[in-house]
């Protein structure tokens, strides 16, 4: 049995109003829940917009969608990306058109760095975009990457999907680049079930976003007003009564849309969020000071006050010791859930077997990681005698090893 789970989402009274609230109303597809988290959301982060999608992976090739409309990127153009990552960030590139080139990651951070970018770049030509994963919560130096962006002329795209609220230099994660994605997926720090946000300062790139997530009809209000006798789009076309924009689209979009039901959801976890954000920060804490004796055998996470951890992720440094396979195999038996962490997508996942020859032996920090690592849970919902069963168990399991 599960003593301890990676993450778990809990039902409680605020909760369920929400979601009687919203059947109450008469309205259950996008409407004024879904305008109030966007607006919500957009403020936590601190940016002047975001839109909400009915996922994170949908966020991708929406943010990927409107860079290249806005900026005419041609299908086939190079995004440089890390190996090590949840496998929707790669999918998502190959689904918008563009081709993905993988750069190494760090083996401390499990991040991709900017002088790993530029190594990149210098070989590379044809690139438009640098998408960079704040993987597990930890931000990428995105002030580097930024001023390599300007070098290169290239744009620069956050997955922010693991890190709800990470400070980074003083401002949050999502709010570094022209565009940021988040994912509100059950197992993420705010959770709606299912769904995901995109942030912005750019109008122009709003706007394209709110096309792309409603098959690029010609719509630009919120709630439909046409009942009131007002439609702007219409006033444009003077003389031309017959024209409906919510069956005129002037682009290929999706349907992205979300329910009015994620959105109460999410509003009730962000109501919560420096909560979740502190709790999670300092069991990680915990944890990382009662296992540091281990640290010959584990790399343990990196610790800041301004990460916003997903999980507690760790990497098998002495693997003649212990192998992942038999670290894990124990710590499942003692009910303490893990997970592996992610794989080395072009050489790990079988997806992406075709790229396998042109990466093999190119990314030893991700294959090694992708071998090696594995994450367990520090949510929320953890007592101090979980957090002591969870070291416990580390200790024992380790020193019958010895
Ligand atoms: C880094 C990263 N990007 C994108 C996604 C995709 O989000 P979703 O599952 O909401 O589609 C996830 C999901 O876990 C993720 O971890």
């Amino acid at each position: 049995m599960i003593r301890i789970a990676v993450g778990e989402f809990k039902l409680g009274q605020k909760e369920k109003k929400a979601l009687i609230d919203v059947i109450d109303s008469g309205r259950i597809s996008e409407g004024k829940k879904t305008f109030e988290f966007e607006k919500a959301w957009a403020d936590y982060i601190g940016t002047k917009y975001s839109i909400a999608v009915n996922s994170g992976t949908s966020a991708l090739i929406s943010g990927l969608t409107a860079l290249k409309y806005k900026f005419g990127i041609k299908d086939g153009s190079k995004v440089i990306t890390t190996p090590l990552t949840f496998i929707a960030t790669i999918n998502a590139i190959l689904h918008s058109g563009l081709k993905p080139v993988f750069v190494d990651v760090d083996r401390d951070t499990l991040i991709i760095t900017p002088q790993n970018i530029k190594r990149a770049l210098d070989k590379e030509s044809g690139a438009s975009v640098i998408l960079p994963v704040h993987l597990m919560g930890y931000p990428v130096d995105m002030e580097a990457i930024n001023e390599l962006a300007k070098k290169y002329n290239l744009l620069v795209m956050e997955d922010a999907a693991q890190a709800h609220g990470t400070i980074y230099k003083g401002r949050r994660v999502g709010s570094l680049s022209e565009l940021a994605v988040f994912s509100f997926y059950i197992a993420h720090n705010i959770q709606a079930g299912e769904m995901g946000a995109i942030t912005t300062n750019d109008y122009n790139i709003f706007k394209l976003l709110k096309k792309i997530k409603a098959h690029g009809r010609m719509c630009e209000c919120n709630v439909c007003t046409r009942s009131l006798g007002i439609c702007p789009p219409l006033d444009n076309y003077q003389g031309k009564e017959d024209f409906d924009p919510r069956f005129c689209h002037d682009m290929i979009g999706f349907n992205f849309k979300i329910m009015e039901f994620q959105a109460a959801l999410g509003l009730t976890q962000l109501k919560k969020a420096d909560q979740i954000f502190e709790i999670r920060n300092s069991n990680v804490k915990y944890l990382n000071e009662r296992l540091s004796r281990l640290n010959n055998i584990l790399q343990l996470p990196r610790y800041s006050k301004n990460i916003s951890y997903l999980a507690y992720p760790i990497i098998i440094k002495d693997t003649k010791m212990i192998s992942r396979l038999m670290l894990r195999r124990d710590l499942e038996k003692e009910g303490i859930e893990t997970r592996p962490l992610f794989g080395c997508i072009p050489t790990q996942q079988p997806a992406y077997h075709f790229l396998k020859s042109q990466y093999k032996n190119k990314l030893p920090n991700a294959e090694y990681i992708g071998a090696n690592g594995f994450y367990i849970g520090c949510h929320q919902y953890l007592t101090k005698e979980d957090l002591d069963f969870i070291v416990d168990t580390f200790l024992r399991i380790l020193k019958k090893k010895e």
